[in-house]
């Protein structure tokens, strides 16, 4: 199969759209990574969505809706779920919640609770609106690898597995979003992001992950993760430089004898960190070297959600 990247213009969302009626996925930009979608409504559209990416069917995808009013045609969401939906969306918070039955059983990979969220870029925003249904979306990677943050690392990672990349240019935030399983009146977070731990706690007591024993299918220990061993470090004395690659979240002074550094930010801004990781973690990853070190980021507010991203992509197994 040829994989065309398309400018996002008019004729481009009206054949994104047509490919996605014809059960095909297409990738799409969205505010934090890239995402191949499908008709969430569509089990077979959904299986290639698994096919292209190799993914196991164990680990289930979030639906992204059109607009609001799909909100309860998909799931049965709380008064809190409403107040976050309201709050948040269109933006980059997924929530968990109960399912209802039209979600096919690929989709939540058999479980009673559905993903769901909404995109705020107004490219897969137009996307979802032509095609008139809601688009069950992973991020646009083989599975187990760096999330695409721009159309050519989606061509790079699915390059004749599928037929359209829609070009969007670089994701703002960089990282997924962030997923908070609403239950309860309380919020559980299974992946923090860029909605962070301290603004859901406006909202409603935020539990511990242990609270339920749930399957938490994306929690597996090792993602995200370049070819080269990744290794987290919180300075940089006494560490092998020779064939390393360093992955710096701010400027640093001592850095000779580094085969290669990537500073994700000269101002050390967070939101920048985030929105520059992926990338760089795949420029590291290309030189080929033996080894890449990453700087160990304080574990606050959006840096919690990078140091998620950092430890899986450190986790070898
Ligand atoms: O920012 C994002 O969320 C991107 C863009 C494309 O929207 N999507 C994304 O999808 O990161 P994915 O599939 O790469 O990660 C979604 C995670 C998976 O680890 C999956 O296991 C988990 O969400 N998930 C999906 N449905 C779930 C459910 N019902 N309960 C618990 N976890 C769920
Ligand atoms: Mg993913």
């Amino acid at each position: 199969m040829k994989t065309e990247i398309l400018s996002p213009d008019a004729s481009a969302i009206d054949r994104a759209a047509r490919a996605l009626a014809a059960g095909e996925p297409v990738a799409l930009p969205t505010e934090t990574v890239y995402g191949l979608a499908a008709n969430a409504l569509d089990p077979l559209a959904c299986a290639r969505i698994f096919e292209a990416k190799d993914r196991p069917l164990s680990d289930p995808l979030i639906v992204h809706l059109p607009s609001v009013d799909w909100l309860e045609r998909i799931a049965t969401p709380d008064d809190l779920a409403l107040r976050l939906a309201e709050k948040f969306w269109p933006g980059p918070l997924t929530m968990v919640l109960p399912r209802r039955a039209v979600v096919p059983d690929l989709v939540t990979a058999g479980q009673g609770t559905v993903a769901v969220r909404m995109s705020a870029h107004p490219v897969f925003r137009a996307v979802a609106e032509a095609a008139a249904t809601p688009l069950a979306a992973p991020s646009a990677n083989r599975f187990g690898r760096i999330s695409p943050t721009r159309a050519e690392h989606v061509l790079a990672e699915l390059d004749g597995r599928i037929g359209i990349i829609v070009d969007g240019g670089p994701c703002a935030h960089g990282i997924e979003s962030a997923i908070a399983l609403v239950a309860d009146g309380g919020i559980e977070i299974l992946r923090h992001g860029p909605i962070t731990a301290g603004e859901l706690a406006e909202f409603a007591t935020i539990r511990s992950a242990a609270h339920r024993g749930i399957a938490t299918p994306g929690s597996l220990k090792s993602h995200y993760a370049p070819l080269t061993p990744l290794d987290l470090v919180g300075g940089l004395s006494g560490a092998i430089r020779e064939n390393t690659g360093l992955l710096a979240w701010h400027p640093v002074s001592d850095v000779a004898g580094f085969a290669a550094i990537e500073v994700l930010s000269l101002a050390g801004d967070l939101r920048e960190v985030a929105a520059n990781l992926y990338a760089g973690m795949r420029r590291l990853d290309e030189r080929g070297l033996a080894r890449i070190l990453a700087l160990s980021i304080p574990e606050e507010g959006l840096g919690a959600a990078i140091m998620e991203r950092l430890k899986k992509a450190a986790t070898r197994e």
